[in-house]
């Protein structure tokens, strides 16, 4: 097996792919030509590296329907609003080569900076989703969606997949991009799947490795919290209530809520009754984390 990335680049660069190893490209133009001579469907799965359980689970579903899968990587600056954010995240491109490997993934797209924004890092605002992109994660993290939008536009332009699979972690993230295909790209199917979660029910997130073992324990306070107040509203007490048990427990345990919302699954909008969306984003240690869990009554 190779593990130094200079080979696998280096194949990338040749168009070799040597049987079992997995074709790394760095330009728009090699990737097209290497897609041509590969059978379609196409599936793609989006991502910033750091790669984990959760993005397995989505390479897993577009290897099972797809002959031909596509994983990018692309840490995305313009989708962090705060720059101690990009800094800290983590990544570990050599162990996320190994990994696509073995999952037998097809072509690993991890362009340059230059390739994904010849023009500098200018945010494309021609198509926008409106609320749907301003509520919850859009209102506390100004720029944010504006920064996926640009960077997930270009990659659909780039590799023109036919199905695209995204984590429901981020939920608002998937609606909006299952949205934006609606609009600009007809034919691709976006697939939202389930969050993958470890054993203390906290959500996989490559950011979770910053926390210490302390941290860990109080950050899995957030899906107990989502999970008691859904059971609350199943259990008919009032939405507005089962929320504010959800807040008060997190925060009596030093967990600082940024937002703990229930929202209309379709619109992200408030609601007070029937189903719902609960959403929340906290801080433990400095790291955000953000999870949700669905209401159906
Ligand atoms: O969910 C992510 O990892 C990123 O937002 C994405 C979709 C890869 C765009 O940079």
């Amino acid at each position: 097996m190779l593990t130094d990335y200079r080979s696998f680049y280096l194949c990338g660069l040749a168009g070799i792919n040597p049987i079992g190893v997995v074709q790394v490209i760095r330009d728009i133009l090699t990737l097209r030509r290497a897609l041509a001579g590969l059978p379609r469907p196409v599936g793609f799965v989006p991502t910033m590296g750091a790669l984990h359980a959760g993005h397995l689970s989505l390479i897993r579903r577009a290897r099972k329907d797809n002959p031909t899968v596509v994983v990018s990587i692309y840490l995305n600056p313009t989708q962090f609003n705060q720059p101690e954010d990009l800094e800290t995240y983590p990544s570990d491109l050599q162990r996320d080569l190994t990994l696509l490997q073995d999952e037998k993934v097809d072509v690993v797209f991890a362009p340059s900076h230059e390739e994904m924004y010849p023009a500098g890092f200018q945010v494309d605002r021609r198509w926008w989703p409106g609320r749907l992109a301003e509520v919850l994660e859009g209102r506390f993290r100004p720029g944010h969606f504006e920064g996926v939008i640009t960077i997930v536009r270009r990659l659909f332009e780039a590799v023109r997949p036919d199905r695209a699979y995204f984590g429901q972690k981020d939920y608002q993230q998937w609606r909006i991009i299952e949205r934006m295909a609606g609009d600009l790209f007809p034919g691709l199917q976006v697939i939202g799947l389930p969050t993958v979660r470890d054993d203390d029910g906290l959500a996989l997130s490559s950011r979770n490795v910053r926390l210490s073992p302390q941290g860990r324990r109080r950050a899995a306070l957030l899906p107990k919290a989502l999970s008691q107040a859904r059971e609350a509203i199943e259990a008919d007490v009032p939405i507005p209530q089962a929320v504010q048990q959800a807040r008060q427990m997190l925060e009596a345990a030093g967990v600082q809520v940024e937002y703990l919302e229930a929202v209309d699954p379709l619109t992200l909008e408030p609601v007070v009754e029937g189903n719902c969306l609960l959403c929340a984003a906290v801080y433990v240690e400095g790291v955000r984390l953000i999870d949700n869990v669905l209401v159906e009554k």
